[in-house]
């Protein structure tokens, strides 16, 4: 889960390269690093934490030649040893990589005659390349002789001072793309950091080795075999970069929800038809992780209440094991904001190898999940910066609820009704932003907090208990309303908050009855819903709707709790300790 990105063109000054780099700092922030070519030598910089007080000599070189990685570690401490750029003893050579080189250990006991500085993967495949090119190979044969021996995911640039004329990208598992620019060509993770030098992108796949120089670009298999990729263009999304007046893009992103979902509600109905035809006469799994998991549970109810379908969820890391034993009608539906998420990209590979068709749920155009699968249904809900999810989360749920009620033949209706929540969604922000900012100062001092519901709201209450957990650092735990009862009730004591969402609907009184039995063991009970209730010790009011429409608007003031809660104890809720945006490993 790391970012990568790289240039050859015309010389460019390294603030441009670090800056592109910042913008990739989602996707792990433990350590950064760049190195340039400057005449015949390479210069590099590495340094721990996130890309802050760049020295001005790396802000102002000017390099024709250069790459970057912001680090997410998975191999060898946080440090400046282990950070990337690795480069050679002579300085002669320099490669980042992000994903997992999984037969690293056995490789590196065949370069015993090498010297190692680092504990990472990553240093080995920089090995190979140098024992290769001391056999006389040029950097592209080294290249592709050492990628053809790793297994697990990778993705590469590497540059030699030999060769200063080319840059080499290697694409397997992990993402990576060109820009085409008109300074030169640029590599890198994803298109957030190269929107605004180019709209026009290439799209590697897995075992694709691009021979770059700075006008043109040739693709290659792992066996030199040419390979075609062809340039596309794609419109930037310039409405969502930059955190404009917010303090956090977490922030930015719960505050845009209701504009967001009129967006993601500019759909195409012949592609939900097509969706349908597929769903009907098939046994439906949901795959996905975390958040997108939470937004698949909705959707199960969704499809079982409103088409008759009833789909199953499995967490994508899991699926793997299951996968065996699934029908033959299979069909699954992969969710991911990112589309590239390792657990639900491996779980997709299974699934197709056993004839299954794949229909995917994402936001991030032509991502590595939506060129895998059959169907498509973007979010279009802009780029999600934050770590913790929140747009992508609501955008998922009314794009499943409009697919459910399509399948029943009620597009339109359910098209009408979801464009009416925007102002409910925006009531329920603005009529809580400053209460839930009070709630959030009580909870910094807490250890434990508990969500509990009943049926729609039990999915709810799980994401909200994860929006607490990831970005506060504040153990927090969902559970089904009737199931304290079973054992979670040993947990309460005084004082200790239970957050029970409870809109007014067909199960609201069991699951008042449920908040009681807390609050008879001394839980502080936090209500959220839209009718008050005497067992409230603090209530959270949202507006009425239908409800099948309540988890919309229940979640953005608990993602605000969350956000606010983590601001309190001075954490960074763009960046959580430990995480990162986009799981690119398993
Ligand atoms: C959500 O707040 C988390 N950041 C995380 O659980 C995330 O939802 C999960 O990693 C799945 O990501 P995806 O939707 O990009 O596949």
């Amino acid at each position: 889960m790391c970012g990568i990105v790289g240039f050859i063109g015309e010389p460019i000054k390294g603030k441009i390269i670090t800056g592109a780099l910042k913008k990739l700092e989602y996707r792990g922030y433990d350590s950064w690093g760049v190195a340039f070519l400057s005449g015949k030598k390479i210069t590099f910089f590495k340094a721990v934490g996130e890309i802050n007080g760049i020295p001005k000599k790396i802000q102002e070189i000017k390099s024709g030649l250069a790459i970057g990685h912001t680090r997410w570690a998975t191999h060898g401490k946080i440090n400046e040893v282990n950070a990337h750029p690795h480069v050679s003893a002579g300085n002669k050579l320099t490669l980042v990589h992000n994903g997992i080189i999984e037969n690293f250990s056995e490789l590196k006991k065949e370069l015993c005659s090498h010297n190692f500085c680092s504990e990472t993967d990553s240093e080995v495949v920089l090995h190979l390349i140098e024992e290769n090119l001391s056999k006389g190979m040029d950097l592209l044969h080294s290249v592709s002789k050492s990628v053809s021996v790793l297994k697990g995911s990778f993705s590469l640039l590497v540059f030699s001072s030999d060769e200063p004329d080319k840059l080499i990208a290697v694409k397997n598992e992990s993402p990576l793309l060109l820009g085409i620019s008109d300074k030169g060509i640029f590599a890198a993770s994803d298109q957030i950091p190269l929107s605004s030098f180019t709209d026009k992108f290439v799209f590697l796949e897995d075992k694709d080795i691009a021979l770059i120089s700075k006008n043109k670009f040739q693709c290659f298999d792992f066996d030199l075999n040419k390979v075609e990729r062809k340039i596309l263009k794609v419109k930037s999304d310039v409405t969502s970069s930059g955190k404009l007046k917010y303090s956090h893009f977490m922030l930015k992103e719960i505050m845009e929800q209701p504009f967001v979902l009129r967006n993601a509600l500019e759909q195409e109905k012949k592609i939900f038809n097509e969706i349908f035809l597929m769903m009907k006469n098939s046994s439906v799994f949901f795959i996905a992780n975390g958040t997108s998991f939470n937004a698949s549970l909705f959707g199960k109810e969704f499809f079982s209440r409103i088409s008759g379908i009833f789909p199953q969820v499995i967490d994508a890391s899991e699926f793997p094991y299951q996968v065996d034993f699934l029908p033959k009608n299979s069909l699954i539906f992969a969710l991911s904001q990112s589309g590239e998420t390792a657990d639900v990209l491996d779980s997709v590979k299974k699934a197709k190898k056993k004839g299954f068709k794949i229909v995917s749920m994402v936001n991030v155009f032509n991502s590595s999940l939506a060129r895998a699968s059959d169907k498509v249904i973007y979010l279009n809900c802009g780029e999600e910066i934050g770590v913790a999810s929140t747009k992508a989360f609501t955008s998922q749920i009314a794009l499943l609820y409009l697919l459910a009620s399509s399948c029943a033949g009620k597009f339109d209706s359910a098209l009408t009704e979801l464009k009416k929540v925007f102002l409910k969604m925006q009531q329920s922000i603005e009529l809580n932003k400053n209460s839930i900012k009070f709630l959030s100062e009580k909870f910094k001092s807490v250890k434990d907090v508990y969500f509990i519901g009943r049926s729609l709201n039990y999915p709810l209450a799980l994401e909200a208990a994860l929006k607490l957990k990831e970005i506060s650092y504040i153990h927090a735990e969902a559970f089904p309303a009737g199931s304290l009862k079973h054992g979670p009730l040993a947990l309460i004591s005084d004082g200790v908050p239970v957050i029970v969402v409870a809109p007014k609907d067909s199960v609201f009184s069991d699951t008042i009855n449920n908040a009681i039995e807390a609050k008879s063991r001394g839980a502080f009970i936090v209500g959220i819903g839209d009718e008050e209730n005497p067992v409230f010790d603090f209530f959270i009011k949202i507006p009425k709707v239908k409800e099948l429409l309540f988890p919309l608007i229940l979640i953005p003031p608990l993602q605000l709790l969350a956000f606010h809660t983590a601001v309190f104890l001075e954490r960074n809720p763009d960046k959580p300790r430990n995480l990162a945006k986009v799981c690119t490993v398993k």
